[in-house]
């Protein structure tokens, strides 16, 4: 929202509160709580705001209650998506951004993936994110909107829900902050592609602007750097350490331990930001410290 701000659009946000908090976005955006199922309710709010773009991003985004609920999955990531399509064709979208995951479709690499490496989810979140990148691929051809899937590596940042599987950083930097023995799964030799949330955003600002010379465009969003976990828990607890100390608490942070693999993890995973660049001019503006500073930086003063 800030980033979509600063470029001077007036944006609105659709989204059920099921894990978004009012509290994350700016005071005057307009928020309708609506189900992206809901395509009545969809359809008024559509009819009310006629936008121009539509960023994508809501999603059932949790790769373990896919395996367990694929039909939610599907109906939230598949039917819900075709709701924001065919809404978004009724009223004359111009383009859709889409945040996909390169996490989830390339699989275990050991070297950046590019966009054309072979597609291989394994859990229903996975296809479910493939799938919907070929419905926004299909929109675009056929019923005149333009299509921009924006393949996402690891995003972590200020305001991330810390109550998902996913965002380790989050996780940590939380526990951290109160003192609590954080956990890491495995050996923690587990190599991820980790990219700064306002980096992201800036991105999707950039794909709904960017001049297209084809109707759909898939791009990868990530900063082809990996990074594993235990340097995650070792660079994240310095940090917190320091701030906690800035805010005058002796809290001592605890070490951390390693507790049992958790099944399907890939071992590395890593995607190239080339078409980023080529494309949209992007690339990421922070390092992984830099963002990591920041990002314990703005949970401290929020805690105090
Ligand atoms: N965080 C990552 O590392 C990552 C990586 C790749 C892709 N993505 C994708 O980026 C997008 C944002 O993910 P995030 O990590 O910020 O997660 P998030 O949970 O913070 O955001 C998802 C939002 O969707 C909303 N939502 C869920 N179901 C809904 C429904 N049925 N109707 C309306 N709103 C609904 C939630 O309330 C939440 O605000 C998702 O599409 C996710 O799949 C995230």
């Amino acid at each position: 929202m800030d980033a979509l701000l600063a470029r001077g659009h007036s944006p609105f946000v659709v989204d059920n509160l099921s894990l978004g908090s009012r509290q994350n976005l700016p005071q005057d955006i307009p928020v309708f709580e609506v189900d992206i199922r809901d395509s009545a309710k969809l359809s008024q709010v559509f009819d009310e705001v006629k936008p121009d773009g539509v960023c994508h991003q809501a999603a059932q985004v949790s790769v373990s209650r896919s395996m367990r609920e694929p039909i939610f999955d599907a109906e939230v990531n598949i039917l819900g998506l075709l709701n924001v399509l065919e809404q978004s064709t009724r009223v004359g979208v111009k383009r859709v951004v889409f945040a996909s995951s390169g996490g989830v479709l390339y699989g275990d690499v050991t070297t950046p993936a590019t966009e054309d490496f072979p597609k291989r989810p394994i859990s229903p979140y996975g296809i479910s994110k493939w799938v919907g990148e070929q419905y926004l691929e299909f929109f675009a051809r056929e019923r005149g909107l333009q299509g921009v899937a924006l393949r996402y590596s690891n995003v972590y940042g200020p305001r991330q829900n810390p109550h998902g599987e996913a965002g380790v950083v989050a996780i940590f930097y939380t526990a951290m902050f109160a003192g609590q023995i954080v956990t890491i799964n495995g050996d923690g030799r587990y190599i991820r592609d980790y990219v700064y949330g306002p980096d992201v955003a800036s991105a999707n600002v950039t794909a709904l602007e960017f001049s297209m010379n084809q109707s759909f465009e898939a791009i990868n969003i990530g900063t082809g750097i990996g990074v594993d976990v235990n340097e995650v828990a070792e660079k994240l607890s310095g940090l917190v350490q320091i701030e906690l100390r800035k805010q005058g608490s002796s809290l001592q942070i605890p070490h951390w331990r390693h507790g049992v693999p958790r099944l399907g993890d890939l071992r590395s995973n890593l995607i190239s930001p080339i078409r980023a660049k080529q494309l949209l001019g992007w690339k990421p503006a922070r390092s992984f410290d830099e963002g990591l500073r920041e990002t314990v930086s703005r949970f401290g003063l929020k805690s105090t």
